[in-house]
């Protein structure tokens, strides 16, 4: 009995942690994130170029959303499945609580240091410290524990391939933080400010990209998607390759070799969407309970973006000139691909690693992953007519793209925040006190 009662408090701190990873992702990237990137791209719509904008705000944007939004979900994520699924809930918890404070401080130190610029020399590798730190807390807690079959699984999917490729992101989420580390110190001993050097940006965001989460929504999509949809087990050789293309086309992209490393990220987009199955036709109905009906819909549109992604940064290395080429794959990538997959993904799992809840409103769901496709759509349109100077007339169209994103950011925040402030389902019928039937 008391055994059970323990069980049950380290489940409840467990949740607890991970609600607060979750809140702290959002409020990334709301503000630090998405206004910050929203005020940028007025900025740049207003002056028909980037050129006057600070490039030190630019690379604070992308940070605030690749690290302190889509990472801190991540470890927060982490955290909860990596450490129930092992049995580690007895002192993940207290560690959690630890890699939050120190991730936490050294992501909003960097975007503060970007900003304001206070003290950069320092700040800079401080900051990249405190990230590194709080991350090697959650991998020492989660690595090297052997792990377990879950029942009901067999097949592929019951080979464990998704841990591999969710450890296969793992490992690139550290490189790219070894990565910042290394380029925040370099910035403070030979850097006239905060700013990474375009060239040396441009390469470290293939690896902080397609390194980190794409291949970990690779290795969460395996793991899940086959119930979500309704689709067979993915096909762990073919999702193997993907990753293997992928590296290489990563270890080209950091080596600067960009015709050959967009070449291998569409082949690695296009196996890895094959690996899955993304596009095969249901052999069972998706479990679409509690989500919005039009959730399997968005999930494929995500692969699409992933997929035109690939093809406009193949593209953009033979031809971008002013970086509307490069920018609208980023976008295609980061908004289209990874934020979708997160928005629907996302509402689909946290109500229950939160406490086990039930999602507020799935009709807001489905009202912020459709803003988000369109404000996407015109993002990545207008911004390779704009930038690139062959269809000027779009560059009013920018902002309306930051509007709609802007829209859907909040709403999803808004459904999420809602639903953790609910009481859940399973509590709202106890009684009160003692009082009620034995
Ligand atoms: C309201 C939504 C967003 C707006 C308005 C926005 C705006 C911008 C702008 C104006 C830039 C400058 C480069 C360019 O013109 O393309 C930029 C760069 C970037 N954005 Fe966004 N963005 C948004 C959402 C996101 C999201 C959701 C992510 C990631 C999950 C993201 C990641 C990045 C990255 C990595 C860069 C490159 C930063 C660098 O140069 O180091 N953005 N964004």
């Amino acid at each position: 009995m008391g055994d059970i009662e323990a069980i049950k408090q380290h489940e409840a701190a467990l949740q607890g942690s991970v609600t607060v990873w979750i809140v702290t992702g959002l409020l990334f990237m709301l503000l630090p994130g998405t206004l910050l990137g929203a005020w940028n791209l007025i900025a740049i719509s207003d002056q028909r170029g980037a050129a006057h904008l600070d490039p030190a705000w630019i690379q604070a944007h992308g940070h605030a959303q690749i690290f302190g939004w889509i990472g801190t979900f991540i470890l927060g994520i982490g955290f909860y499945s990596l450490s129930k699924m092992r049995g580690l809930a007895r002192f993940a918890v207290t560690r959690s609580w630890a890699s939050w404070a120190l991730w936490t401080s050294g992501v909003g130190l960097r975007w503060a240091t970007n900003l304001w610029q206070w003290q950069w020399r320092w700040m800079l590798p401080v900051s990249a410290v405190l990230e590194l730190a709080g991350f090697l807390l959650f991998f020492i807690t989660v690595r090297g524990h052997r792990s377990e079959k879950n029942p009901g699984e067999s097949g592929a999917a019951g080979s464990q391939v998704w841990i591999g490729i969710v450890v296969a992101g793992t490992l690139g989420f550290l490189l790219s933080l070894l990565a910042n580390f290394a380029t925040a110190l370099q910035a403070s001993f030979f850097g006239a400010n905060p700013a990474v050097a375009s060239d040396l940006d441009q390469r470290l965001l293939a690896l902080f990209t397609w390194a980190f989460p794409v291949v970990t929504i690779w290795g969460f999509s395996a793991r899940w998607l086959p119930v979500f949809l309704g689709i067979a087990n993915p096909n762990g050789l073919l999702l193997r390759i993907a990753l293997v293309i992928n590296t290489s086309a990563v270890a080209c992209a950091v080596g600067a070799w960009w015709i050959p490393a967009t070449m291998l990220f569409a082949l690695a987009a296009a196996t890895a969407s094959a690996g899955l199955r993304i596009f095969a036709h249901p052999n069972r109905p998706p479990k679409v309970v509690g989500v919005h009906p039009s959730f399997p819909l968005f999930v494929r549109i995500a692969y699409v973006w992933l997929l035109i992604s690939a093809c406009v940064s193949l593209s953009a290395a033979g031809w971008d000139k002013a970086g509307g080429l490069w920018g609208a794959s980023r976008h295609a990538l980061t908004v289209g691909f990874i934020s979708t997959m997160v928005f629907a993904v996302g509402q689909r799992v946290l109500p229950a690693f939160c406490g086990m809840r039930v999602l507020f409103s799935p009709a807001l769901m489905f009202v912020a992953l459709a803003l988000l496709n369109i404000g996407c759509l015109l993002r990545v349109g207008s911004e390779i007519g704009a930038y690139e100077g062959y269809l000027p007339a779009l560059w009013p169209v920018l902002p309306v793209s930051a509007v709609f994103e802007i829209t859907a950011m909040t709403l999803f925040a808004i459904n999420l925040i809602v639903t953790f402030g609910q009481v859940p389902p399973h509590l709202r019928s106890l009684p009160k006190t003692g009082s009620g039937p034995a």
